[in-house]
């Protein structure tokens, strides 16, 4: 094997390939902004917010979408509709990006945090129930990097528990449970557009459902509080205006039109590495599951297994295989949300009456995930050719085989 990248050697990817760069933006884009400037409508519900509107909810199988400002704003949006506020309690995975959990208590409730399973990185149903109290009124799931949570397991304690499933399905466009579209499974699900996301309008968010009380209400407070259908301006709720402008719902339909194909490709790239690299003993696919039949792959995660490398730390593995691979790998969440500075402010205790306690003990699923095994590669660097994959296997192998090399290097920080 050649010389480590991080110690000097040639990187695997001497230049990162095209299709990595993302978003990327081409004809069909172009066409969707030009057809904006010409319209003269630029915002305040035109005809690309229906046209996008129609096509998102027929995307995701469910009865309505409603475009809004992010995905932030789109879960505040669908708490305040279900009624959840201060003194209510939403279960969430803390392996997240910080976003699910502001929202929560930006409407007043409590975050509870409950386990996730280190073999999905996702919400583990058994610790979500033992999460339950009697103020307990929502269980907020992740389908984290596109990976489904399990909602046959989720949508039963709900059930059983006369609670609401939401979905974050931020990372999650296009992906399927049982042939079910992520957003259709609960009573609403929460998407967000931003730059990162596999289709982006630079910010931008959506809301599914398939409750025709809960949409007029969610339309109305994204809408100034304005009753939905209403012919004049009669405001009905304490609203707030979240409505996405015409130039992102155009960008929004053009790339609507290439996600298949990308999904496609993502899932038969992720497929060929899971099998390659789980010939090391430093790599772990996550858990297989027949019920999830499609995958977004937003994140392609996996676990890094530091026993396989005789105990070198991820941060070293992780920093060498990014000097192999460029800027396309990284540790993931490593920062576990319930440290973040945020919930013990004085403003959460304002905004939800009460005092948050670190719950690190109740949840050694998250904190093995976020300390020492959690990985992840972006969705664009699985857009390459079957070459490309096999550059990546190279990749991995090479840092493996470097392993004493950069215990020699790093030593010290290993110690830290
Ligand atoms: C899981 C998850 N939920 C919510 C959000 C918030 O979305 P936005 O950035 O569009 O507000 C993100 C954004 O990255 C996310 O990753």
């Amino acid at each position: 094997m050649s010389r480590l990248a991080i110690l000097g050697g040639t990187p695997v990817f001497e230049q990162l390939p095209d299709y990595t760069h993302w978003p990327r933006g081409g004809e069909k884009e172009k066409e969707a902004l030009l057809r904006t400037l010409h319209s003269g409508v630029w915002g305040g519900l035109g005809e690309e917010n229906r046209h996008f509107s129609e096509a998102y909810a027929a995307y995701c199988q469910t009865r309505y979408a409603l475009p809004v400002l992010n995905g932030t704003v789109s879960l505040e949006l669908i708490f305040r509709a279900l009624g959840i506020g201060y003194g209510d309690e939403v279960i969430v995975p803390p392996y997240t990006f910080s976003a699910s959990v502001h929202s929560i208590a930006l409407c007043g409730a409590m975050p509870v945090f409950a386990d996730i399973d280190p073999e999905t990185f996702n919400l583990d149903p058994a610790s979500a129930e033992q999460r339950i109290t009697p103020r307990t009124r929502a269980i907020l799931g992740v389908h984290l990097g596109g990976r489904m949570f399990d909602a046959d397991a989720l949508g039963g304690i709900a059930q059983r528990h006369g609670l609401y499933l939401i979905e974050d399905a931020a990372h999650a466009q296009g992906s399927e449970w049982k042939g079910c579209r992520a957003g259709s499974l609960g009573a609403a699900g929460s998407f967000s557009f931003q730059a990162t996301k596999n289709i982006c309008s630079g910010e931008g968010g959506a809301i599914t459902t398939n409750d025709p009380a809960l949409y007029e209400k969610l339309w109305s407070l994204h809408a100034g509080g304005c009753a939905f259908g209403a012919e004049q301006e009669e405001h009905s709720w304490l609203g707030t205006n979240a409505r996405l402008s015409e130039w992102q719902c155009a960008i929004l339909l053009a790339r609507l039109e290439r996600l298949d194909g990308d999904i496609e490709l993502r899932m038969k790239n992720a497929a060929y590495l899971d099998k390659q690299l789980s010939e090391l003993p430093y790599f772990r696919a996550l858990r297989a599951d027949e019920r999830i039949t499609r995958h977004s792959m937003h994140l392609y995660c996996f676990r890094y297994l530091p026993e396989g490398l005789d105990g070198l730390p991820r941060r070293i593995f992780i920093k060498a295989l990014a000097a192999e691979l460029g800027n396309v790998v990284c540790e993931g969440y490593c920062d576990p949300i319930y440290e973040m500075a945020m919930l013990y402010s004085d403003d959460f205790q304002k905004m939800t009456g009460r005092t948050f306690v670190n719950p690190r003990e109740m949840l050694p699923g998250n904190e093995r995930i976020a300390h020492a095994e959690g990985c992840w590669m972006t969705h664009s660097s699985l857009l390459g050719p079957q070459q490309d994959m096999d550059r990546i296997v190279e990749a991995f192998a090479k840092v493996g085989s470097g392993a004493d090399e950069l215990r020699k290097a790093f030593g010290q920080e290993e110690q830290k």
